[in-house]
């Protein structure tokens, strides 16, 4: 026990005056010393931020004959008291009954949301803002470094369609919804902090109104793309062993020639699956979000991963609650909503980079859907060839249909 401990304990007993509270748990039980309320070495535990085993509140909690009686030291008048009252509603087990049928309007007390307060006001806005910046500057130091990829070869001026109307289509919707909801995103979340420091309360607030409303609205245009481009390209994106040699070979970013690829290579494999799987989790989560209360994902996940012994490689015999109120589901769904769209904003970042400034003759693949055969031999070489082949087989076909 520290000196603090030890000052504490001096100071509560002097103030209970009797020192019934301190009584060291006698022979049938601590909590007899004091009628069945927490003791003094459970509220030394929670200032010393130890686990506190408070299951008695729960169990007393409205349960007439579990109370102490009014004799007892600290006794309650009969499992009706008013603290009684306050841990039923704390706990989240009273019976209450409000006008409103909202599925959290009966929780009146909750008391797990400080620290979700605190994390999105700190880490997340501090280590959120240099994540996206650090980002920009390893892209701002590769172009340094590497310069634009160019075309080495002779262009052939002769170009191979690359990409259908409808696929740019989808990729475009995807492309300004995601960029206009990051952005709208990041005012919601930074704004608070950076926004209304300088441009005051009123005209925040009105900006704050219009990037929700457009937050909230372009969600579906995204996820009708993300829905687009899975069904368009997923067949395009399955590894193979194409990929591993790519990888091998770094991509020939930084010279070692260009390593043969499909249509997609694993860089953009890789690009592919990020945006559908965290895409696809922003979306889950901003529906819970936009929703309120009505999507439960992290308490039935935790659950999950609590099964299969997930916490307990992080730190050993720990677990993820797997019960969670109303307010804490929301909470869980604002922070990996915003987490999630951080990291894909930050891959998208590079993947703009490579898109426009990176490569040259990259961008006519989305712009035109036309890209320089040269282009397409050195950075997709199997897929040219594959291309190529269904022309040749095309030609065949419609020689020998136009003879017959
Ligand atoms: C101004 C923004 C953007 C530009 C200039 C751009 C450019 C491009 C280009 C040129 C391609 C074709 C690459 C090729 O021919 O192989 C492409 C593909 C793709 N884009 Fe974008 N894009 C942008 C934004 C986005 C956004 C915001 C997303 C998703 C949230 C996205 C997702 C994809 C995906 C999944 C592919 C296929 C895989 C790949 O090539 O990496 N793009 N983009």
């Amino acid at each position: 026990m520290t000196i603090l401990q030890q000052m504490l304990r001096v100071f509560v007993l002097i103030l209970f005056a009797g020192g019934a509270l301190a009584q060291d748990g006698p022979a049938d039980g601590p909590r007899a010393a004091t009628g069945g309320a927490q003791t003094l070495e459970d509220i030394l535990a929670r200032q010393a931020r130890q686990p506190v085993d408070d299951g008695f509140r729960r169990e007393a909690t409205g349960d007439p004959d579990a109370a102490a009686p009014v004799t007892a030291p600290l006794g309650t008048r009969g499992g009706a008291s008013d603290s009684d009252l306050w841990r039923a509603l704390r706990y989240d087990s009273a019976d209450v009954t409000t006008r409103n049928n909202g599925p959290a309007a009966t929780v009146l007390i909750q008391d797990g949301g400080m620290w979700w307060l605190r994390f999105r006001e700190g880490p997340l806005l501090g280590y959120g803002a240099w994540f996206l910046i650090g980002t920009l500057g390893v892209l701002a130091l590769f172009f340094l470094l590497r310069g634009r990829i160019r075309i080495d070869g002779e262009k052939t001026g002769r170009t191979v369609t690359r990409f259908k109307a409808i696929e740019r289509f989808a990729h475009w919707l995807l492309a300004g919804s995601f960029l206009l909801l990051g952005l709208t995103g990041l005012i919601s979340l930074f704004g608070r902090k950076y926004l209304i420091p300088t441009f005051g309360h009123e005209a925040f607030s009105t900006f704050a109104i219009g990037a929700k409303w457009v937050h909230n609205n372009v969600s579906w245009a995204f996820m009708v793309a993300l829905v687009m481009i899975f069904l368009f390209w997923v067949i395009h994106n399955l590894p193979d062993r194409t990929d591993v040699k790519w990888l091998l070979k770094g991509g020939g970013i930084f010279g070692g020639g260009h390593p043969p690829a499909k249509k997609f290579n694993a860089g953009q494999k890789l690009i592919f699956w990020s945006v559908i799987l965290l895409g696809g989790s922003i979306s889950l989560t901003g529906l819970a979000l936009l929703f309120p209360f009505e999507l439960h994902l992290f308490a039935p996940t935790f659950q999950k991963l609590n099964d299969l012994g997930v916490p307990g490689w992080l730190q050993e015999g720990r677990s993820w609650p797997a019960a969670l109120t109303p307010q804490e589901e929301m909470q869980y769904a604002q922070l990996w909503h915003a987490i999630v769209s951080l990291v894909l904003l930050a891959i998208i970042f590079g993947h703009i980079y490579i898109g426009t400034l990176g490569m040259e003759g990259a961008y006519d693949a989305m712009g035109s859907g036309e890209v320089e055969e040269q282009w397409a031999r050195e950075h997709h070489s199997l897929w040219l060839d594959e291309v190529k082949a269904r022309e040749a087989g095309t030609d065949r076909a419609g020689t020998k249909g136009a003879k017959a």
